[in-house]
């Protein structure tokens, strides 16, 4: 039946886009307030050593400077290193700034300068005096495999192999064996870390922070300096940009509210950009793969192991080469993830963190094979094609891969690629077709979600989520609107503050499937107590009704399903209950029956370059990305979250690397002139195809998440598709023209 309020799959307009637009949308920098002060982060020109003095007369002599915190005058606190974890916190012991004289890394924060005004605190730093003693740093990664340990325990997805992988080489007609790398890569949202901090007149704190968590940073602070939840509140209204580098408080968060607490004045830390870099970056991987067929084509082994820098201090780890032993049909596989530790931060999660990465090897790997076996890299992937997970030894909940491949070559027109390198052209550009697979784990999370309904109609809807830029509101508005039947316009999702009932960190591409669960469920609360009330009324147009079965909520009634023309309204329902308000809070985990399936968003991206003989410059002139991921909520945004995906996987590919200066130990392009991102003039024709899939086992509104999903294979698709161009195989990202002449 046709309804006004069916907005799940529509491609409606973000509901905070207008606020975004006009500047109503605030950020964590700026919320202001009288007598706010400004804090400026000093950082160590050293990445490894130890500070000998720290001088800070001068910036205390200045007018207006009210004080330089250092590891010699920062209070005593909280120091362990468990009040110091937070959700997201690798094993080991986490940095905790201004603990003491060491230096354990590039850019590490080493003062903070509060002053009357932003311009005094930054000359205030610029007057700090530092001496040194400075040790050596270890910074490469490359030629230190046999450094390299198994950590003790992995974040995500432990390395479990099967089968016989030697054995299955052994017996392999052909073989392919090659070494990829990929340098790091830093987080550089628009928006630079902040953190404001207000003392409120009953000295409590409302602290406002960039992050993907309100809660993990509010749990973080009270452990550390032993705050009560109503002694600091953290809100976090719009995010910036994040994909991972929220995920973790940082340590602008720790000394905006050291410093309130000490002067009890309100606070603002604000990063640069250059700071940017001494935090939240992807390691740096050097990843082997080797893979084995018989003539056919048929994976009878592979081998994928994989070596990631970590600090001194954490061991971080990310499902870095799980993926092979998952996307396609083979009976042996051999795995091995190992750290390598350098003087540097800790690595942080970035966008589908070690898919895109431990992707981006095996499907180069796959195409490289493809070109061996003299089969089409395309069909390669089909020969291969794998309906259950092997790893795993469980079905799918749904995998239209096929589709994806299908759809995608079809789009892109893959059947006029010339199979031989080097054979397309037009004048001096060589063009090249490239491909890939995706792939991205769903994990639903628990997560709570309470519905408010007011007399007058309107719903509030709130959990303690977060928009990184990703959609929540606008499709947690769509998801409340049409599971009670209500206008859009009478829909507000509230999210961003530790008040609201809990929420999983907003990352892994599970906001939509957790917080959009808890959403759904709480309406769906709402709903039973209109029954419940619906029962007791004698003179409701639905008098008699017992079950929620009978009745259906849309086109802002509740009507009789199998007699639409009897309905009531949701207000008059609670009018003549005598009710103002109507109220659910419910909490959702992911169900029983999920442990017996795998569940993955998959995609196939295929990739069009145009390379300048001459100069060796690339241009991606095409990319086709067909996405299974689930019931799309909202195709308007979630087209955006692809085509963000593919923008960022052609940094990867292209552009991106953060270039360590090892005698100093510190990455020396740390801004954006040095540090190349894309900009519009390297975006050029962009398709996103959404292949229809059903999955009802993922949860009950049958989505997976899209946010992830549009990076991992993109970078692998650029780069096989450079080859096909140029016939030069670049196994080290980013393919920069130098590595093409
Ligand atoms: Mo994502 S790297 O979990 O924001």
């Amino acid at each position: 039946m046709e309804t006004t309020t069916n907005y799940i799959g529509q491609p409606t307009s973000r509901v905070d886009g207008r606020a975004k637009v006009t500047g109503e949308a605030k950020y964590a920098a700026e919320f202001h307030k009288e007598g706010l002060t400004y804090g400026v982060v000093v950082s160590s020109a050293i990445a490894k050593g130890k500070i000998i003095q720290i001088d800070t007369k001068a910036a205390l002599n200045l007018p207006g400077v009210l004080q330089v915190f250092t590891h010699e005058n920062r209070p005593g606190l909280a120091w362990s290193d468990k009040s110091y974890q937070d959700e997201d916190a690798p094993p080991g012991a986490p940095f905790r700034p201004l603990y003491d004289e060491k230096i354990l890394f590039g850019q590490q924060p080493i003062a903070l300068v509060v002053a009357d005004t932003f311009e005094l605190a930054r000359y205030g730093a610029s007057l700090v005096k530092v001496s040194y003693e400075t040790e050596t740093p270890v910074t490469e990664v490359k030629n230190r495999k046999a450094e390299a340990y198994t950590p003790k325990e992995y974040k995500s997805a432990k390395p479990s192999p099967r089968g016989d992988a030697q054995q299955g080489l052994a017996e392999s007609a052909l073989k392919m064996e090659a070494e990829y790398f990929h340098s790091s890569e830093h987080h550089n949202p628009m928006e630079m870390h902040a953190t404001t901090v207000m003392v409120e007149e009953d000295e409590t704190l409302t602290v406002y922070d960039k992050t993907q968590g309100v809660q993990n940073s509010q749990k973080y602070i009270s452990k550390i300096f032993g705050l009560s939840k109503d002694q600091a509140h953290v809100i976090s209204p719009f995010v910036g940009g994040a994909f991972g580098s929220g995920l973790r408080p940082q340590y602008q968060l720790f000394l905006a509210v050291m410093a309130a607490l000490e002067l009890k004045r309100s606070v603002r830390v604000m990063l640069t950009r250059q700071q940017m870099f001494s935090f939240g970056h992807r390691p740096a991987t050097l990843q082997q793969v080797v893979l084995g067929t018989n003539p056919q084509g048929s994976l009878q082994a592979v081998v994928h192991e994989g070596f990631s820098e970590t600090s001194q201090f954490e061991e971080y780890t990310e499902n870095l080469v799980n993926w092979s032993a998952m996307l396609y049909k083979c009976d042996n596989v051999q795995l091995a993830h190992k750290l390598i530790k350098i003087d540097a931060y800790t690595p942080l999660d970035m966008r589908a963190p070690g898919g895109v990465t431990g992707m981006f090897a095996l499907e180069c790997a796959m195409d490289e094979l493809a070109y061996k076996l003299n089969i089409d890299p395309l069909e390669l992937r089909y020969i291969n094609y794998s309906d259950i997970d092997q790893s795993q030894d469980h079905p799918f909940s749904s995998k239209e891969l096929k589709e994806c491949y299908r759809q995608g070559a079809e789009k892109f027109g893959w059947s006029k690629r010339n199979p031989q390198p080097r054979s397309m052209r037009e004048g001096n550009t060589l063009i090249g077709y490239g491909m890939a697979t995706g792939a991205w784990e769903i994990k639903q999370q628990k997560a709570s979600a309470k519905a408010l309904l007011m007399a007058d109609g309107k719903l509030k809807v709130s959990s303690a989520t977060a928009d990184i830029g990703t959609g929540t509101y606008t499709i947690m508005t769509q998801i409340a609107a049409e599971t009670l039947g209500l206008p859009l316009a009478d829909v507000t999702f509230l999210l961003g503050d530790s008040s609201l009932p809990e929420s999983p960190l907003e990352g892994g591409s599970w906001t939509a499937a957790s917080v959009g669960s808890a959403v759904k469920a709480a309406c769906e609360g709402i709903q039973e107590k209109l029954i419940a009330y619906i029962r007791k009324l004698e003179d409701s147009p639905l008098a008699g009704v017992h079950r929620l079965e009978e009745v259906t909520f849309a086109d802002g009634k509740i009507s009789l399903k199998n007699n639409p023309d009897r309905f009531t309204t949701l207000t008059e329902v609670m009018q003549q209950a005598g009710q103002n308000f109507v109220e659910a809070s419910v909490t959702t985990t992911p169900e029983l029956k999920q442990k017996k399936y795998s569940m993955f968003t998959h995609s196939a991206v295929f990739v069009e370059v145009r390379v300048d003989e001459d100069f060796g410059t690339v241009q991606v002139s095409r990319v086709v990305s067909a996405i299974a991921g689930g019931r799309v909520i909202n195709p308007k945004t979630a087209r955006n979250q692809i085509l963000g995906g593919i923008v960022w996987g052609i940094g990867m590919a292209l552009e991106e690397e953060s270039v360590m200066d090892s005698n100093y130990g510190r990455f020396i392009n740390h801004d954006l002139a040095e540090y190349h991102v894309p900009v519009s003039a390297d975006i050029q024709d962009l398709e996103v195809i959404f292949v229809e899939e059903h999955d009802d086992i993922v949860n009950p509104l049958g989505v997976k998440g899209l946010g992830e999903i549009g990076i991992v294979g993109t970078a692998a698709a650029i780069a096989n598709a450079v080859y096909h161009a140029t016939g030069k195989r670049v196994r080290d990202l980013p393919i920069t023209l130098d590595k093409l002449l």
